[in-house]
């Protein structure tokens, strides 16, 4: 019997920081369960990241040791496609050919790049600028059926439609128009120094931000630094607007043991902050623990990586090069 095809599902993650608590309870964490319903291609989007300036060591480290971070998260290679966008020639290929069909005056609306422009004053590269056609490469290569993305990608993915649709209008159906997909987030997990705004990896120098791959004292001593909030109550309780550092460790507490904001009141009943803060840094950190010693068994198994983005290289560009070849004919590139 034939298998029914599996939508195709595509996202890229710019190997620009490390992985935080944030990202992984927040996201992460449901991904291994999409590999059940949809054709999963996920990749390190390298190119990308070198539109702001990097350290090559950090920047190769980061690439290797965040595949082996979403393996260890549950990303099975076997059900999944992982790869390296650099890889993968034919995203580099088809992303000049959109820069040819991106306006300039669609690219100089991005909030992303004028946020961007404003952070790297000294460096408003060309790349900065035309990130967004390279995604819109990205995908389009791969004819996905949905793109997850993070509320602050949702206009490349706009955009990216715009330019589909408009190179559709010329040359005929060669892209699929991918449907926005706004994954289930997980839960929101604020910074642990600043609870009102949200735990990020660009803030990963800060002490707030709590890494997968950070040894468990500095998780503990970050748990027992944690903001709380200078009510007098001295109470665990959740109340999100006057005690946002509290409820933020309470989300955390939650997600790590399952158990609901009730049940972590009635636990802690009696008892102030300071006892409350490291009893949520050991959760924390056993919770974290499996990931990070896999994660660490997988660095040292190099060839095992190496296999995994090889394999992951080699799918993902059978079926990117059908889409360019494609493109190049239309187009009206000589063939080969
Ligand atoms: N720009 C995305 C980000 O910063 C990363 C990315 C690059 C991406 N190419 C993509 C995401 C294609 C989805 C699809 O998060």
């Amino acid at each position: 019997m034939e298998e029914v095809q599996k939508k195709r599902m595509l996202s890229g993650i710019k190997p620009s920081g490390d992985l935080t608590l944030g990202s992984y309870l927040g996201a992460v964490k449901n991904w291994a369960e999409r590999a059940e319903q949809y054709d999963c291609f996920y990749f390190m989007a390298d190119l990308h990241a070198i539109t702001v300036r990097q350290n090559p060591q950090d920047l190769r480290r980061r690439t290797l040791e965040q595949l082996a971070q979403y393996i260890a998260c549950g990303l099975d290679p076997e059900k999944n496609t992982l790869f390296v966008q650099s890889h993968v020639h034919q995203h580099a290929e088809l992303g000049w050919v959109l820069d040819c069909y991106s306006m300039f005056g669609e690219l100089s609306r991005m909030t992303q790049f004028k946020d961007k422009s404003a952070k790297n004053a000294d460096n408003i590269n060309a790349g900065l600028f035309t990130y967004p056609a390279l995604m819109a490469a990205d995908i389009l290569l791969y004819q996905p059926d949905l793109v997850p993305v993070g509320e602050d990608q949702k206009q490349h993915v706009e955009l990216t439609h715009v330019i589909a649709r408009r190179f559709n209008g010329i040359y005929g159906d060669v892209f699929k128009i991918p449907e926005p997909f706004v994954p289930k987030v997980g839960a929101r997990i604020m910074s642990l120094t600043n609870p009102t705004a949200k735990m990020s990896k660009s803030e990963s120098e800060d002490a707030g931000s709590v890494l997968l791959m950070s040894p468990p004292e500095v998780i503990m001593k970050q748990f027992k630094r944690a903001i709380t909030d200078s009510d007098t109550e001295n109470c665990v309780r959740y109340d999100k607007e006057n005690k946002p550092g509290v409820a933020n460790l309470m989300t955390i507490y939650s997600a790590v043991t399952g158990q609901s904001y009730d049940q972590i009141e009635e636990e802690f009943a009696g008892q102030g902050y300071g006892k409350f803060k490291p009893v949520v840094g050991e959760a924390v950190v056993e919770h974290l623990r499996p990931i990070r010693e896999e994660t660490q068994r997988l660095l040292k198994d190099k060839a095992y990586l190496e296999s995994v983005y090889q394999a992951g290289a080699q799918k993902a560009s059978y079926v990117a090069e059908k889409t360019l070849r494609k493109v190049y004919k239309k187009v009206g590139f000589l063939a080969k």
